[in-house]
């Protein structure tokens, strides 16, 4: 019995863990799969305007401060009107449904959404649930104390 009980004691320890917002993947593998795949699109600049991830490419949102940052919600962005239906709900990003959307954007709306007709502006998907965690762990490294700027 004191086994059981200590069993279960550490399978709460293990979930209050994985309750908080610290990432699950690596942070330095996420920073080469962020240059090889998302710089053509993406770059994470700061509040001063700095280019602190990529090399400016602002064909998609800044990812600066992407840890609990409302979905769709950097300003002057033209985002798609899907992308904008999930921002009114006023959802924020975690590593949850970034690792979910950046594998299928499109797909990810619509299950977001209930909607079949949803469609995302970003035309790129991450290969696996595991790349996508590492390129989370790498962005919520930028600006997370500056969350919903
Ligand atoms: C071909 C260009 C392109 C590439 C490559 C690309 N994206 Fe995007 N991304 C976009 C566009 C465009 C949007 C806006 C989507 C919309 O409005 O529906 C977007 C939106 C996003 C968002 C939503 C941000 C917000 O403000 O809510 C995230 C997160 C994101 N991309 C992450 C990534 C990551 C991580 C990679 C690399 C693995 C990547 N993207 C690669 C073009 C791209």
């Amino acid at each position: 019995m004191k086994n059981i009980g200590f069993a279960a004691a550490l399978a709460l320890a293990a979930s209050v863990a994985s309750a908080q917002d610290a990432p699950s993947g690596d942070a330095a593998n996420g920073e080469t799969l962020f240059g090889r795949q998302c710089v053509s699109c993406h770059s994470a600049i700061n509040a001063e305007g700095e280019v602190v991830a990529g090399r400016g490419a602002k064909t998609g949102p800044n990812l600066f401060g992407l840890l609990g940052r409302v979905i769709g919600s950097v300003e002057g962005f033209r985002y798609g009107d899907s992308i904008l239906a999930v921002a009114a709900t006023e959802a924020v990003w975690d590593e949850a449904p970034f690792v979910a959307y950046v594998q299928d954007p499109t797909d990810w709306l619509r299950t977001t959404l209930g909607d079949a007709r949803a469609r995302s502006k970003m035309a790129f998907k991450v290969r696996s649930a595991e790349d996508a965690a590492d390129i989370w762990a790498y962005l919520a490294t930028f600006g997370a104390d500056e969350a919903g700027q």
